[in-house]
């Protein structure tokens, strides 16, 4: 079992241990108020899975339980579904002392905060992430959300979550394809903060069932822990957090969110932007080619041919990090250690190589 602390401005455990979803109850019951209640808000593939075991775990505890389901999919992150997440905790006259349960993936994990952050103006909430994507980014650090008709997390909160259960064990349930989706942002941390977790990664391919499994993820967990608490409100540091994003989302968002899955999408985005840095002067070259490989053995795609790269260097003008005259890129100064660019905005197509190539 391997336990940290956050150190956010209200500080929270992490606990990682194969079988801690059995942990709900007792670990919840330290938190929140004696006979309180739960509302464990999951999606259509994950609550028939686990909810009867977190149920039970919290009931065991003396804590009433409720349920929330949605549709599982990306399709269900919208304000109407918060809205029916707002009358299930009001018709059961839930209070600011009682919690919500995200049990689930991202999508879960993201809708699940948002309605903690904002119901009675805030009330507490505990992760329970089931995919890897989850287990190593979106559960830990307190960005909440849903998507707008407009574009993807355009509304949210940050709100820390008063506990995170990571149980490895929910991976082995995971199709082939999400595993692989988390290898992207897995990869990610080795790329920007540790070169010892890359290697590691390219010597023994990891699997659900790996013994490295839980270390894997206390790395990756602990990296992102430090960046969060240097930088709780993204406005600097937790920006290396978004290597290969930009170019990343720009693909995701040309083939409307449907052909490439988010780590895909960031594995193709951190190749390429490690390839214009290299051609930039500010990567060692060779390192585009590294990542290549270790993307290749988890499954991953390194390139999409059906988008020409002026394209998505174009999409990225409306980005998030693309505030005022620069685009702020994060590139690798080495292998294991990432670093902030900011490219003014007329030179974003010169730095990707646009009429070299
Ligand atoms: N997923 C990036 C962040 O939490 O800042």
């Amino acid at each position: 079992m391997m336990e940290m602390t956050v150190h956010t401005a209200a500080p929270y455990q992490i606990l990682i241990a194969r079988g801690c979803l059995d942990e709900t109850g007792p670990r919840a019951a330290k938190l929140f108020r004696a006979n309180g209640k739960a509302m464990i808000v999951s999606d259509s593939n994950v609550m028939p899975l686990y909810g009867d075991r977190v149920e039970k775990s919290l009931e065991a505890a003396g804590i009433t339980c409720f349920r929330f389901t949605f549709p599982a999919g990306e399709t269900s992150k919208r304000l109407s579904v918060i809205e029916q997440i707002y009358a299930a905790l009001a018709e059961n006259r839930f209070t600011r002392t009682d919690f919500l349960v995200a049990l689930g993936g991202g999508v879960v994990g993201d809708m699940t905060g948002f309605a903690a952050a904002t119901f009675l103006r805030g009330m507490g909430f505990v992760q329970i992430p089931t995919s890897l994507l989850a287990q190593v980014d979106s559960s830990v650090g307190g960005k909440t959300g849903v998507d707008l008709p407009q574009g993807k997390n355009l509304v949210g909160a940050f709100h820390q979550p008063r506990l995170v259960l990571i149980d490895p064990d929910t991976l082995g349930t995971l199709p082939p394809r999400y595993f692989a989706d988390g290898m992207g942002e897995v990869i990610k941390y080795g790329c920007i903060r540790s070169r010892n977790l890359f290697d590691s990664l390219a010597q023994s391919r990891l699997t659900p069932d790996h013994p490295d499994l839980e270390r894997v993820l206390y790395e990756c967990v602990d990296i992102k822990r430090i960046v969060v608490e240097h930088d709780e409100h993204d406005t600097g540091e937790r920006m290396i957090l978004n290597f290969g994003h930009t170019l990343g989302h720009a693909l995701e968002k040309l083939h409307n969110f449907e052909v490439l899955s988010h780590g895909e999408a960031v594995g193709i985005g951190m190749v390429l932007v490690t390839e214009a840095a290299e051609r930039n002067g500010i990567t060692p070259s060779g390192t585009a080619a590294r990542i290549r490989s270790l993307l290749t053995l988890y499954g991953l795609p390194t390139e999409d041919p059906s988008i020409p790269l002026s394209d998505a260097v174009a999409a990225t003008s409306v980005d998030k990090k693309s505030l005022g005259g620069s685009l702020n890129l994060v590139v690798l100064s080495e292998l294991g250690n990432a670093v902030v660019h900011p490219v003014p905005k007329a030179e974003v197509p010169a730095f990707f190589g646009e009429g070299t190539r």
